[in-house]
């Protein structure tokens, strides 16, 4: 008889908006599962009670043997400073969490013999405008913000770290990420800020003309794409997109048709240096990972209106409170898409 117990898997930020559907799922699959969290934005009530919570820093000097004691055979890296423009307003505080927590991260991972890392990177945020159709995995990097920066050599770093070990790196570049749980920040913040206000009877503003394009992926989708990684043990750089290019102005009327109402957007000067196009090659993903269908975007849409439906009174609590505290109603962020007009809902304190 052994005592030892059995091997879990690391699920570093489980408690924010992907790493908790990520957690969800992988428990439900039967996987022992641990979270990392410091909760500077995640909320440990979103985290269920049959994983454990370990509230900490992804920058712990001891985190190999926390990795260690609960036997980690992989680790989805997911925990980050997510908002691009505090990465401009402080990119050595961005850099701290993603460039040293990520490295940090690494090489905890090697120290404690976990087999396989999974890293969070953004497509969005580090190809820069594409050439072309689309960007495909050996497009140029031309990351045009302190978090693109920090996520490529995020990326880098562990690329180092399994060239000189065993350990297997799998990056997935993410698209635009939306769905239950998000709020109004990361990369895909403008359906939040959308669902919040045309839910809330607001105005929802498009700065730009609105044909600003963006690849906007279902949460389902992207935890398919960590679960198919781990599993087939794929290792290389994945785009985690749709390929499916979509404007804001595209966004905005599906979006009022998912909340059920009839309302033009407002339109407000361009915001300087927004980047126009955004979209993924998903031809890797497709036949290497075996993703071969992806939740539509109308269906996703409709899906998360109703969790911002049934979470209404607590997002448009915190958007007030948001409000206050910024003292100009605005949010929205470079990688959004170009459309803001209410707080950042942060969506915390719900499940
Ligand atoms: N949402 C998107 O559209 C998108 C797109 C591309 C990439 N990503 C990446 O996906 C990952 C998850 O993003 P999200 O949208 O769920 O954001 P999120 O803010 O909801 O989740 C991040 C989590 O990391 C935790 N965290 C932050 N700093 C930490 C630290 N130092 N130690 C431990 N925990 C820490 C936060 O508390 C939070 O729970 C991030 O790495 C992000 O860069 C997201």
């Amino acid at each position: 008889m052994t005592s030892a117990i059995q091997e879990s898997l690391l699920v570093t930020g489980g408690a924010g908006f992907i790493g908790s559907n990520l957690v969800d799922v992988l428990l439900a699959r039967g996987y022992r599962v641990v979270v990392l969290d410091d909760l500077s934005t995640g909320d440990a009530s979103r985290v269920p009670r049959t994983a454990r919570f370990v509230h900490g820093d992804i920058r712990d000097s001891n985190l190999d043997s926390l990795l260690t004691e609960e036997r980690v055979a992989a680790i989805f890296h997911l925990a980050a400073q997510v908002d691009v423009r505090k990465s401009v307003a402080d990119p050595i505080a961005d850099a701290s969490i993603n460039v040293l927590g990520t490295l940090n991260v690494g090489v905890a991972a090697v120290k404690a013999g976990v087999r396989h890392v999974l890293f969070a990177s953004s497509g969005g945020a580090i190809y820069g405008e594409p050439q072309g159709k689309w960007a495909d995995e050996d497009h140029p990097l031309n990351p045009c913000s302190p978090y693109g920066v920090a996520k490529l050599a995020g990326e880098k770093y562990l690329e180092a770290i399994a060239m000189e070990s065993s350990l297997k790196v799998t990056i997935l570049r993410y698209a635009n990420v939306y769905g239950p749980r998000q709020d109004g920040r990361g990369e895909a913040g403008v359906i939040g800020i959308f669902l919040n206000r045309l839910l809330s009877g607001q105005d929802a503003v498009i700065y730009g003309d609105g044909e600003q394009t963006r690849d906007f992926i279902h949460v389902a989708d992207v935890v398919t794409a960590n679960l198919l990684a781990l599993e087939k043990g794929v290792i290389g750089t994945f785009n985690t997109g749709t390929g499916i290019e979509t404007s804001i102005k595209e966004l905005y009327a599906l979006t009022a048709a998912a909340c059920g109402v009839e309302k033009a957007p407002v339109f407000a000067p361009k915001k300087p240096g927004e980047q126009k196009r955004s979209v993924l090659d998903p031809a890797e993903l497709r036949s290497v990972l075996g993703m071969t269908q992806f939740v539509g975007l109308a269906d996703g849409l409709t899906a998360t209106a109703e969790w911002f439906r049934q979470h209404l009174e607590f997002l448009a609590g915190k958007a007030a409170a948001a409000e206050v505290e910024t003292g100009n109603g605005r949010s929205g962020n470079e990688e959004n898409g170009g459309a803001a007009g209410s707080p950042s809902p942060q969506s915390r304190g719900v499940s």
